[in-house]
């Protein structure tokens, strides 16, 4: 979590596990990551037991008038494992008429002890889009077995094996995040200088995290009427070999 994160109505928390739905950042046109991330309108729909919650979001007025005007149930539920781990998983229903179609992604902050030495492992031989090249150039495929941070990083993988490994080496540990019916994955620290630009985060701040978020993004998906699509994380964390 940034220290100096926002939490009024309207903002995403900048830190956490935001929600992008129905749109992974600029794909479509509809604000930034999509609407969830920023709705007042969940609901815990359940507590399960003290270690699980299911949220709801349903179609609003809002977002009956947004660019994604579709009829739609989503549930977000999260749990904690007798192991420590964390799981939390995406539900999409389609309540409407018609079929409809979206992008998505758990855009996970993990907290790193330092980003010099922190590495994401598992994606060698996968292709990537640089999301600091234009949208729609040619992608690139993955060579190297761990992936440093020397500059801004912004690159969605995917297909890719659903065990992906963040190490954090500083903290001499290595979070594991499997994931589940989540095709991509992305990679994302802002480095120097768009730190700067980004009023909810200390200068220094992308020093501390690097985001591994789990998505349906390069493809989208489409949930026919009365149909529904999900998908999982679970995240959980060891010592580093
Ligand atoms: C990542 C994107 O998922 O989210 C980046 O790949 C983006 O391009 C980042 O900068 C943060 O987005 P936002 O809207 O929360 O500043």
């Amino acid at each position: 979590m940034s220290p100096t994160a926002k939490y009024g109505p309207g903002d995403s928390i900048r830190g956490g596990i935001p929600i992008c739905f129905p749109q992974f950042g600029p794909r479509g046109d509809l604000p930034q990551h999509g609407f969830c991330r920023k709705s007042n309108d969940w609901v815990l729909e359940e507590r399960c037991s003290d270690t699980k919650a299911v949220y709801k979001l349903s179609a609003t007025p809002d977002t009956r008038k947004s660019a994604w005007p579709n009829e739609f149930e989503c549930y977000y539920s999260v749990s904690v494992g007798e192991d420590g781990s964390l799981t939390t998983a995406l539900k999409v229903i389609n309540t409407g008429q018609k079929p409809f179609s979206f992008t998505c992604a758990l855009h996970t902050y993990f907290s790193v002890g330092s980003i010099s030495g922190a590495s994401v492992e598992g994606l060698k031989g996968c292709s990537y889009e640089d999301g600091l090249q234009p949208l729609g150039s040619d992608a690139i495929t993955e060579e190297n077995e761990s992936i440093f941070f020397q500059n801004e990083v912004d690159r969605v993988y995917g297909p890719t094996p659903s065990l992906l490994t963040l190490s954090d080496k500083k903290n001499e540990r290595a979070i594991n995040i499997n994931k589940i019916n989540f095709p991509d994955a992305v990679v994302w620290n802002p480095w120097v200088e768009k730190t700067k630009g980004l009023a909810d985060m200390p200068d220094d701040h992308y020093q501390k995290f690097v985001c591994v978020e789990v998505g349906a993004i390069r493809q989208a998906v489409t949930v026919a009427p009365g149909a529904e699509w999900s998908g999982s994380q679970c995240i959980s964390v060891m010592p580093l070999k």
